[in-house]
């Protein structure tokens, strides 16, 4: 087993022992790609949606928020193209009956290739040292130019095949790889065939008629079809933008790595409607503006990068994901979308109902154009959780499991522990505890030596901890221990308060995306 499933084996137990994720329905034996959050869980989720409904919605002023429903008129999929174009090509391995999205083997051997470039450049620089230029390796190493050239071959005939929607070439460029079927290592495939994403359901009527309603693949739709409305009664002049959190259904054949692909998950997506011309500035702004919400967080800078899209979907005239390292390689995390006058325009000629907004400025009506963001809330979960996760041998030689989950989100932010239960200790950390509850999500625990409940804390991510000791009943001091340094200071209880909220306040956190 590579180190990579490692990591994810243990990540996936380590949420469900302490309560961050299970699998759905579990005493059924689960059902495929579906989860539920646990109580640590639910309290992240909420944390990451609070911070970027802040940074969204709070801090930009031409945002407004909108909960729109999950079950929309069927029209809305046929103008958005959904009905017909939200197809995955598929491939099935004859050996192993596996299915496949053909375009994610040509990637996945892209990156192949990717890693190779790397692992030259690795050895490369052992053997020459400082005197190491990896620039240059890259543009004169025969071998190195040979895997970039291969590299953008394959790109090439994907894109054209994609395009193209030329199944066939996508297959033969399968097999020209020699891709190997992951489970059953055969090169035995099938045609490659369309399948669509959308999960259709019966609308009953009062008459007992039915019809096909689908349950929505994106929130977005909800937004362009409420563009006018929201403009109107919010008073919004372009550009503006409408931001939704919300659930989405997709039908995806390959539906693993634990929360990356599910089946059911959640989007926080922002559609920004701009004067048609002015869009690529604006593509530009939320690319650097969503970057540096990612990097706030402080997961590290080397885990994101730009992946700019090579199929541009049958919306956009420009796209670009950002790729997290998540413990299988660095894969989506949000997509930035420019999507044109693609969706307006349609739902304006599906409708018959003008979607057009006047320009006081310019004193004319158009339909404006959109950048969208696009994020994955259970993407977002997974990342934090994947950088989070640290095994560490302490100095005595003992280990701890500990999530450094960045502060802001942690599910619990402090937990109040008396040393011993006696002696009145519980009683002054009980006081403690009412009072910081109310600004903090906390817990009391007095049970088990102190080292143990540090290790539980360590575990769900709880970023401070408040050991109250006998001293603490003279002098009024109590220690704050920090979770990532292990470091210990004392301060005075009455203080606790205002120290807490100068490392834990969220808007210390927008503070520094308004920079
Ligand atoms: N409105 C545009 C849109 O839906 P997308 O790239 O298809 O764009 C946006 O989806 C984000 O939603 C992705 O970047 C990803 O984080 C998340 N997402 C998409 N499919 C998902 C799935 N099956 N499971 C979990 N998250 C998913």
């Amino acid at each position: 087993m590579s180190s990579s499933e490692d990591v994810l084996k243990s990540l996936v137990s380590h949420a469900k022992e302490y309560g961050f994720v299970f699998p759905s329905s579990e005493i059924y034996d689960g059902l495929s790609a579906t989860y539920d959050y646990g109580p640590y869980g639910v309290d992240l989720k909420n944390n990451i949606k609070a911070y970027w409904w802040k940074a969204m919605v709070q801090i930009h002023t031409n945002l407004v928020g909108l909960d729109s429903a999950i079950f929309m008129h069927p029209t809305t999929w046929k103008a958005s193209g959904h009905v017909d174009a939200f197809n995955d090509p598929l491939i099935d391995n004859k050996d192993s009956k596996k299915r496949y999205r053909a375009d994610v083997l040509i990637e996945e051997h892209i990156e192949k290739l990717r890693l190779k470039i790397e692992k030259e450049l690795e050895k490369a620089a052992q053997r020459f040292g400082d005197s190491f230029d990896p620039e240059m390796y890259l543009k004169t190493n025969p071998r190195v130019l040979g895997y970039a050239e291969e590299m953008d071959q394959v790109r090439a005939g994907m894109k054209s095949a994609l395009e193209e929607g030329n199944l066939e070439a996508l297959r033969n460029l399968i097999v020209e790889l020699g891709v190997v079927c992951p489970l059953s290592g055969s090169k035995n495939w099938t045609e490659v065939r369309q399948f669509n994403l959308m999960f259709a359901t019966e609308l009953g009527s009062v008459s007992g008629e039915a019809s096909t309603i689908y349950l929505r693949p994106e929130t977005a739709q909800g937004s362009y079809v409420n563009f006018l409305n929201v403009q109107k009664s919010a008073r919004m002049k372009i550009p503006f933008g409408i931001a939704q959190i919300g659930k989405a259904f997709r039908n995806e054949i390959i539906a693993r790595q634990f929360i990356f692909r599910m089946r059911e998950f959640e989007q926080m997506e922002m559609q920004f409607f701009v004067r048609p011309g002015t869009e690529m500035e604006w593509f530009e702004y939320w690319k650097a503006f969503r970057i540096k919400w990612h990097a706030a967080l402080g997961l590290g800078d080397s885990n994101y990068r730009f992946h700019d899209h090579i199929k541009l979907a049958h919306y956009a005239n420009a796209a670009t994901d950002i790729e997290f390292n998540f413990p299988m390689g660095f894969k989506e995390l949000e997509g930035i979308h420019s999507r044109t006058d693609f969706d307006l325009k349609a739902h304006e000629t599906f409708s018959g109902r003008k979607q057009q907004y006047f320009d006081p400025e310019l004193q004319e009506s158009y339909i404006p154009y959109v950048v969208e963001t696009a994020i994955g809330l259970d993407r977002m979960f997974l990342a934090i959780l994947s950088a989070s996760f640290k095994e560490e041998q302490l100095e005595d030689g003992s280990m701890r499991t500990v999530l450094a989950i960045p502060r802001w989100l942690a599910p619990v932010k402090l937990a109040i522990l008396p040393l011993v239960k006696k002696d009145g200790l519980p009683e002054l950390a009980m006081r403690i505890f009412n009072d910081l509850r109310l600004d903090f999500t906390c817990q009391y625990d007095e049970k088990d030596a102190i080292g143990k409940r540090y290790r539980r804390q360590d575990a769900i991510g709880t970023p401070f901890c408040i050991t109250i000791d006998h001293q603490s009943l003279e002098d009024g001091m109590a220690t704050l221990r920090d979770r990532d340094s292990m470091t210990q200071e004392r301060i005075d209880i009455s203080e606790l308060n205002s120290r807490l909220h100068e490392r834990l306040d969220m808007s210390r956190l927008l503070q520094t995306l308004t920079d």
